[in-house]
């Protein structure tokens, strides 16, 4: 055995034993409003102060503080006293910032929460639908991706399909399909104030926050949300039907395809965003990719299990794989249109 291997593996294992547990710290502190206190205050607080400002008791606070800044999270001052810099502050607290952390922190934890259930499914193969796992896992993924949306959504993933833009600004029908809170839905009615937006979603839940969101934003009078599945979504002649980060997640991806086209226009554009994965596994081995495959895991894989058909396609699918779901429900054009990072987003047409 190779001691500098192994020990290779345990200094990996005590950065990853933080990790773990500085998801949970970093949940307390979003919910318990300590960063965004921190922030306000604009000078290095006590935890004293900062337990005072946020209403909790300073023994615990104390606590958090001395973790979060071995994580680099906050920044300590000597004596007591901590602050958040502008760079922390934007990670910890800036929702419309894509690179605001808070939401992914708050979805993966969520995710963590169904292992038992897990223990049970990986052994007798069975799925667990998205609709069981922790409502944090909502919220979260809500919170995690909409500064990306906000990012690229009408900036460069729209302009990037063949002449989509035009036609969302003369005025379009559109469907946002898996739609969860409707993040992308209201990000695009926003932009685009000539287009009629519909989202759909199978969890009722889900359904009801995007609706909630849709009057807050004040865009409720062109776009709407109804319970419905990706294969039995009601409406026809659609300009562009988006799928954004759920085409994985759902059981029977081929009879989405078949449904999506059977509701496009001739002329229509049908929108897929997935997580960004190269085709061969191996290729995937990344930082991105591991956190990608883990939480496919946890919660894309069971999600597509516990559905009719179960195909499992994975978070890493990969263009080439997903490129046969598109063909096989009767697309005959299909690229890659835009990626970053994060998302690859393909383009099919009738
Ligand atoms: C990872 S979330 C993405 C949500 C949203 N599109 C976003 O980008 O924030 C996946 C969504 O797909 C929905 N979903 C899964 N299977 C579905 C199906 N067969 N039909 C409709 N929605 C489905 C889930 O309820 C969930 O809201």
């Amino acid at each position: 055995m190779d001691e500098n291997k192994l020990m290779d593996i345990v200094n990996q294992a005590v950065g990853d034993f933080g990790s773990l547990l500085t998801g949970a710290l970093v949940v307390l502190g979003d919910r318990l409003d300590l960063y965004r206190t921190l922030a306000i205050a604009g000078r290095p607080l006590t935890s004293a102060e900062l337990a005072t400002q946020a209403e909790c008791a300073e023994r615990y606070v104390r606590e958090w503080l001395a973790a979060q800044a071995a994580s680099g999270y906050v920044t300590y001052h000597g004596e007591g006293r901590y602050s958040l810099s502008e760079e922390q502050a934007t990670a910890f607290t800036d929702e419309t910032s894509p690179a605001c952390v808070i939401g992914g922190f708050q979805a993966m934890l969520a995710a963590t929460r169904s292992v038992d259930r897990l223990t049970d499914t990986f052994r007798t193969g069975e799925g667990l639908g998205w609709h069981e796992h922790h409502h944090d896992l909502f919220n979260g993924t809500e919170r995690f991706f909409r500064p990306g949306y906000i990012a690229n959504l009408a900036s460069s993933w729209i302009p990037a399909l063949d002449g989509v833009e035009d036609k969302l600004r003369r005025g379009a029908k559109v469907a946002d399909v898996g739609c969860g809170h409707g993040a992308s839905t209201i990000i695009l009615a926003q932009q685009f104030p000539a287009s009629t937006f519909v989202g759909f979603d199978y969890h009722q839940p889900s359904i009801e926050a995007a609706r909630k969101a849709a009057a807050e934003a004040g865009v409720a009078d062109r776009v709407s949300f109804e319970v419905a599945t990706a294969k039995n979504y009601p409406g026809s002649g659609y300009d562009l039907v988006a799928f954004f980060d759920c085409l994985h997640d759902m059981g029977d991806p081929t009879g989405a395809a078949t449904h999506v086209l059977s509701s496009l226009t001739p002329d229509g554009t049908w929108m897929i965003v997935e997580p960004y994965a190269n085709d061969d596994v191996a290729d995937n081995f990344t930082p991105v990719g591991r956190v990608f495959y883990s939480a496919s895991t946890l919660i894309c894989t069971p999600a597509s299990l516990s559905q009719e058909v179960g195909a499992a396609l994975g978070a890493q699918a990969g263009e080439a794989r997903l490129g046969e779901v598109v063909t096989a429900g009767g697309f005959t054009r299909f690229r890659r249109a835009a990626e970053t990072p994060f998302n690859l987003v393909l383009e099919a047409r009738p």
